[in-house]
Order: structure tokens, then C-alpha cells, then sequence
């Protein structure tokens, strides 16, 4: 994911490449990154970590205590920290860094095509002016949403963040029942795909509610209101919202993990 913003911010021409300086911990994916020569890329945070005016912190929160850790002796004045961490809190951040300007975001995964959208909140040591250029950077992997608080961010993640997942199982449910209809998986592919993006173009060019497109497209005693029936008589639009609730519970519970770690 740290990449992932590293290579749309150098595509958006908003910084070059050469002004950005990648470190990671896997000597398999700096040996790779090496050989691009794109970016300036580290082993050792003492010497890129000083030197760095945003400071994107992009590993998975188990690791986040010894990174923090690692980086605190390397931090310099002024720094802004944008944390992508999941459940790790600002709190927990200026606390383990000894810094005052973080931005915590909650990105999602098809900020891998541009498409991405990123929730993300500030300590109030971020000025206005810091929190433009951090919007700028965080759009560049598709749109951003600036919200209030720290719970907004967790329950972000149960729409937006864990949201990808969800869509995939209704295009997973789709496909079982496209291929058990008789389609070969290349035309089930086909039918489902187009068919999720016509939707969500219809839906995102227009003013309209999801109910109002339902009912465009259903008739009384058609198909399509023989489907949606059936989903209503099984309860489906329950259970989603159960699962949304779920996941954000979840990384509420999580950051408490970490918080007592
Ligand atoms: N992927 C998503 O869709 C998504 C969505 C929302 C939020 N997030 C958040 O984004 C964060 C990153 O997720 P990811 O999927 O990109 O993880 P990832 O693929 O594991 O990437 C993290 C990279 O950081 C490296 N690393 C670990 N400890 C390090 C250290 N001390 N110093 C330098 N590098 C270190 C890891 O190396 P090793 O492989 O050697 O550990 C790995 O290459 C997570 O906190 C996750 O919660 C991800």
C-alpha cells in the first residue's frame, strides 16, 4: 500500500519520484525497487528518515511498536507523519514517536488503480495549509474524505475500507450463479463485470438513489422484482448493514488491542 501511494504520487507529478525516498523492511522488495532506479530506496531509516518533510508510515500495526521504536532517535522538528496503520491511534503514534503532526487515513484497495478512496483525520497540530498538501497527496491514488474524528475513522472502515471485500462477494455470489446457469467462467467474467460497472457509472454520473435505479430497472411481476424479493424475504439488506457494523466494531476493538499491547 506504501507503494501504491509512492508510485501514484510520482504518476501525478505532484512530487518527482527523485524526491521521494522508499524504506522497507524486505530485502526482496528493496532489491526490486533498486533495480527500477525510481526512487531513492533505503535499508537504514538513519539515513532517509532525518531528511523527510512527510513521512508515510505503511506497515501492517503488528509492526508498528517496533518501527516507531526504531524510527524515534530519527525524527526531526516539523515532521508530518501519515499513518495508514489500521487501529493504531494518533494518540498511540505521537506517543510512540514523541511528534506532534499526525494524519491518521484509512485507504482502500483500489487506490491500486487510482480509484481508491482514503478517510483520513488530523491531530490538531497539523495547520490548514499542511492539511491541503496532505489532501493533494492522499487524492492522488483517487479521492479523499477528511473527517472529524478518530471513531469516523473506524467506522470508515466498515463502508469504504473493508467495503472492496464486500462488493466482491456479491460479484462472487453472481459469477457461482452465472457459472450453475451453464456460462463458461470467461462469459460469467463478462456478465458480472460489465454489469457492476454499468451500475456504478449509472449511480456515480447521476443524482439518483440505489432505490430509484432498483426501481428503474424492476417491473411489478418481472425478474428483476422476483430477485429483489427474494433478497428482501431472506433479509439480505439486514445482514450487509450486520456485516458493516461488524467490521466496524472490529476496528474499534482493534485499536483497543493495541492501545493495552
Ligand atoms: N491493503 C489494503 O487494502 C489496506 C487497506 C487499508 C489499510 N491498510 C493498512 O495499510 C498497512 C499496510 O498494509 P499492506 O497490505 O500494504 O502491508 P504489506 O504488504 O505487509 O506492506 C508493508 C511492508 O512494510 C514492511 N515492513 C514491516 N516492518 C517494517 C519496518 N520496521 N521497517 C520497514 N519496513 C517494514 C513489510 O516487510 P515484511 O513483508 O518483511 O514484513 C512490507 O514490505 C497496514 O497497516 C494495513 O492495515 C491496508
Amino acid at each position: 500500500m506504501g507503494l501504491t501511494y509512492a508510485e501514484a504520487i510520482a504518476k501525478s507529478k505532484f512530487l518527482k519520484a527523485k524526491d521521494m525516498m522508499i524504506l522497507d523492511s524486505a530485502p526482496d522488495k528493496t532489491i526490486e525497487l533498486k533495480k527500477q532506479s525510481l526512487f531513492d530506496v533505503y535499508d537504514d531509516l538513519e539515513k532517509c528518515l532525518p531528511k523527510a518533510d512527510v513521512v508515510f508510515i505503511a506497515v501492517k500495526p503488528y509492526h508498528a511498536e517496533a518501527l516507531m521504536r526504531d524510527m524515534k532517535p530519527h525524527v526531526a522538528e516539523g515532521q508530518i507523519f501519515i499513518s495508514i496503520m489500521a487501529g493504531v491511534t494518533i494518540g498511540a503514534i505521537q506517543e510512540g514517536l514523541g511528534v506532534e503532526k499526525v494524519v491518521r487515513a484509512m485507504p482502500n484497495l483500489p487506490a491500486q488503480v487510482g480509484k481508491g478512496l482514503t478517510s483520513f483525520t488530523a491531530a490538531d497540530e497539523v495547520s490548514r495549509l499542511e492539511l491541503s498538501t496532505i489532501e493533494n497527496l492522499l487524492d492522488t491514488t483517487g479521492r479523499s474524505v477528511r473527517l472529524d474524528t478518530e471513531n469516523d475513522i473506524d467506522a470508515s472502515t466498515g463502508i469504504s475500507g473493508s467495503g472492496p471485500a464486500y462488493i466482491f462477494y456479491f460479484m462472487q455470489s453472481m459469477l457461482e450463479a452465472a457459472k450453475k446457469m451453464g456460462f463458461s467462467g470467461h462469459d460469467s467474467k463478462v456478465l458480472v463485470g460489465q454489469t457492476f460497472e454499468g451500475a456504478v457509472e449509472l449511480f456515480n454520473t447521476h443524482d439518483l438513489d440505489p432505490e430509484t435505479w432498483m426501481n428503474r430497472v424492476a417491473s411489478k411481476g418481472g425478474t428483476t422484482r422476483a430477485a429483489l424479493d427474494s433478497m428482501d424475504d431472506n433479509n439480505v439488506k439486514e445482514l450487509i448493514k450486520e456485516a458493516a457494523y461488524a467490521a466496524f466494531d472490529r476496528a474499534v476493538e482493534l485499536g483497543k488491542e493495541f492501545q493495552n499491547a
